[in-house]
């Protein structure tokens, strides 16, 4: 049985190294590739008779996304973009509120992520075990669900909106600066001796 186009799984982590204009279309597209894996999630959580190949791949596809790109948007929130509005939102207010929220959430959203890492190493390895992980699998997927559907809500609702208004237009194009930065692979040259 086959549950999902693998190949179009596979392809999406790479694609968090292609950087479109702003900030805000980056951290868009961002969370549109986090709905994808969560979404990937479901599927393979109730993929029970699937090819053991399938499965493996597909949890593959997963642990790659949830172990390197995420914590690259994770990064871009709380390093890049946080510490700007609270230069710019120093007292309260709903947005500086949101931000605060959003840093809180980043903490929850990483244990769930643990969890379903464990559970997607376990099925690279061993996809016959799918069956024996279902339940686990099943809760890690749906909490993480409910979290993220609360999560970009608020930043795509409260926060992201609020950028344009907040920060300058040169404050964008560091914050796209540091955004592409964060992707570009790290060389290390080592030189003869
Ligand atoms: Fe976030
Ligand atoms: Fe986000």
């Amino acid at each position: 049985m086959r549950f999902t186009n693998i190949s179009t799984i596979s392809s999406h982590p790479d694609e968090e190294t292609i950087a479109p204009a702003s900030p805000l279309e980056m951290l868009l597209g961002c969370h549109a590739r986090i709905r994808h894996f969560v979404q990937l999630s479901r599927t393979l959580a109730g993929a029970e008779g699937a090819a053991p190949l399938e499965v493996a791949e597909a949890a593959t596809a997963i642990f790659r996304y949830f172990s390197y790109a995420l914590p690259l948007h994770q990064a871009d929130e709380s390093d890049t973009l946080f510490p700007r509005l609270q230069n710019a939102l120093p007292q309260g207010g709903l947005v500086r509120e949101a931000a605060d929220a959003m840093i809180e959430q980043h903490k929850a959203i990483d244990e769930l992520v643990a969890e379903l890492l464990s559970i997607c190493t376990s099925l690279t390895h061993h996809p016959e075990s799918l069956p024996s992980l279902e339940r686990r699998f099943e809760y890690v997927t749906c909490a993480l669900e409910q979290v993220f559907a609360a999560h970009l809500r608020l930043e795509e609702t409260v926060i992201f909106p609020a950028l344009s208004d907040l920060l300058t237009p040169a404050q964008m194009d560091e914050m796209a600066r540091e955004i592409n930065q964060r992707r570009r692979p790290k060389l290390t040259i080592h030189f003869p001796q």
